[in-house]
């Protein structure tokens, strides 16, 4: 039997509800036919958003969404995408397969879209081919209440009064598809553009620099170096693969060893955050400056068939165990990753939501998001459980890994089993609490490669798991390849 202690009272600080954040691009069918549909389609829209769409999201309670990229936003112009849609000039999607973009999903329909999930936004600014005035105009065509022309092109557009906008991204990946760029030019560059971003509305404009790719540290130290005083944030982009980003593998044609690499390589997380705050700390012990890791997720070969620039892949319970092992790595790092934003939201990459035509299914990390919501703005609390590793190519990852978050009297409790052949009989002490009542749900299914098709669209999905209370302790059997999720009362 496998014992952990979770020490209810041992306060670990809280577990920002922005890591549960989503991402969606320009980018093959995430925007355009996943979330938006023309109001005239025959698909059920509000104002032109999928209902159907909007409505699953929904139950995520996803608490800030970026847009319009990714790369596609050093390449946005984002007066293209006001007014008239009929009268908005077409453009090529360069970075995303040559499509053409009619702009007709711009900045009044971004609004709309976070109004009806009831989310926050967060808008990456153009600074590879924008100029300086285009983006500090932005700014304040979205957030000025006052009298101004481009307010009143606003108003004139059909929105009346500013929206709310906190978080604000100056640029995105400018060491690759953001210009290539040097980090002391970027840092230079960063420094001009993020002094126009003026603060209009009533909170000021929480601005986030664009970070480093993967364990990159020249460009976080030489950011940490030059711009600490006048950001609040730094991103970090670090996707996941199965063995390397020249060899993705295939989402769903995966064997054994497929299956424990992706686990091995979820953890690189842990070591790619080590270092850069390691960096962070240098410069700012105090912690004033969060990472925000606005981009992570697994990324595969596309489904095969389909428009390799659309990066549109299956999703499975090997999608569900890496991704919480994922979550359990940025609550471990609360004090400094404050934001994290899975790619992408819809139709893309490790998307939550796959449709086709009218149809939609619901994939396995949608199961898993909707699962860890009670961890949002909870209180982490201390785990002691010394727990068997594996290795596979040098890298390390648990077995079982665990995490507790206390919030409103309520405690969540998630816990996943890696391995694809052993179940393990799980003992929980639950110290200085008192909880009468324990409800589990579980995502596991028969083979490590199931998901949801549009033909079988409930293979995964999670179901309720029975555990027993006693005298302060949870005991359950956690069977092989399954993420699981308990709240105590
Ligand atoms: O999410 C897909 C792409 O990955 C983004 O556009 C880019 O920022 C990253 O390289």
């Amino acid at each position: 039997m496998a014992k952990a202690i979770i020490n209810t009272a041992r306060n670990q600080g809280k577990i920002s509800k922005y890591i549960y954040g989503q991402f969606a691009e320009h980018l093959g069918r995430c925007i355009y036919e996943g979330l938006y549909v023309d109001e005239n389609s025959d698909i059920p829209n509000k104002n032109g958003m999928r209902c159907d769409v909007v409505n699953a999201l929904k139950e995520l309670e996803i608490p800030v969404l970026r847009w319009p990229g990714g790369c596609f936003a050093d390449d946005y112009h984002w007066r293209d995408g006001i007014g008239e849609k009929s009268q908005r000039p077409y453009m090529v999607n360069t970075n995303w397969g040559g499509v053409v973009e009619n702009n007709h999903f711009g900045t009044h329909e971004f609004f709309e879209l976070c109004e009806q999930l009831g989310t926050e936004p967060y808008i990456c600014g153009n600074v590879g081919s924008g100029t300086v005035q285009e983006m500090r105009d932005w700014v304040e065509y979205m957030t000025f209440d006052g009298d101004s022309p481009l307010a009143n092109e606003r108003r004139k557009n059909g929105r009346e009064k500013p929206w709310k906008l906190k978080f604000f991204g100056v640029g995105n990946e400018n060491w690759g598809c953001g210009g290539n760029m040097r980090p002391e030019y970027y840092a230079d560059l960063y420094k001009r553009y993020a002094t126009f971003i003026r603060n209009y509305g009533d909170e000021p404009i929480y601005k986030i620099a664009g970070g480093p790719n993967v364990d990159d540290t020249r460009w976080m130290e030489t950011l940490m170096q030059n711009i600490r005083h006048i950001t609040e944030g730094i991103s970090l982009h670090n996707y996941t693969f199965e063995s390397a980003w020249e060899n993705k593998g295939s989402a769903t044609e995966f064997d054994n060893d497929g299956w424990y690499k992706l686990m091995a390589n979820a953890m690189k997380m842990d070591k790619v955050i080590n270092v850069h705050t390691a960096i962070m700390d240098r410069y700012d012990p105090e912690k004033k400056i969060d990472l925000i890791v606005d981009e992570w997720g697994n990324w595969f070969d596309v489904e095969i068939g389909t428009n390799p620039g659309f990066l549109y892949q299956q999703n499975t319970m090997r999608d569900v165990i890496s991704g919480m092992l994922i979550l359990h790595v940025f609550h471990k790092h609360n004090d400094r990753v404050k934001m994290a934003n899975i790619a992408q939201m819809v139709n893309v990459l490790q998307a939550m939501i796959l449709t086709d035509g009218e149809k939609m299914v619901l994939t396995p990390t949608y199961h898993l998001f909707r699962m860890m919501k009670g961890h949002m703005d909870g209180e982490r609390v201390d785990v002691d459980y010394d727990c068997e590793e594996q290795e596979i190519n040098g890298l390390k990852f648990p077995k079982i890994s665990i995490s507790a978050s206390k919030k409103n009297g309520e405690m969540t409790v998630s816990i996943c089993n890696t391995s694809l052949n052993s179940d393990e009989d799980m003992e929980l002490d639950l110290r200085d609490g008192e909880f009468s009542v324990a409800d589990g749900e579980i995502l596991v299914s028969e083979h490590m490669n199931d998901c949801n098709t549009f033909d079988a669209p409930n293979t995964v999905e999670p179901k309720k798991f029975d555990v027993s209370l006693e005298n302060g302790k949870l005991s359950f059997k956690l069977p092989k390849m399954s993420a699981c999720v308990i709240t105590l009362k």
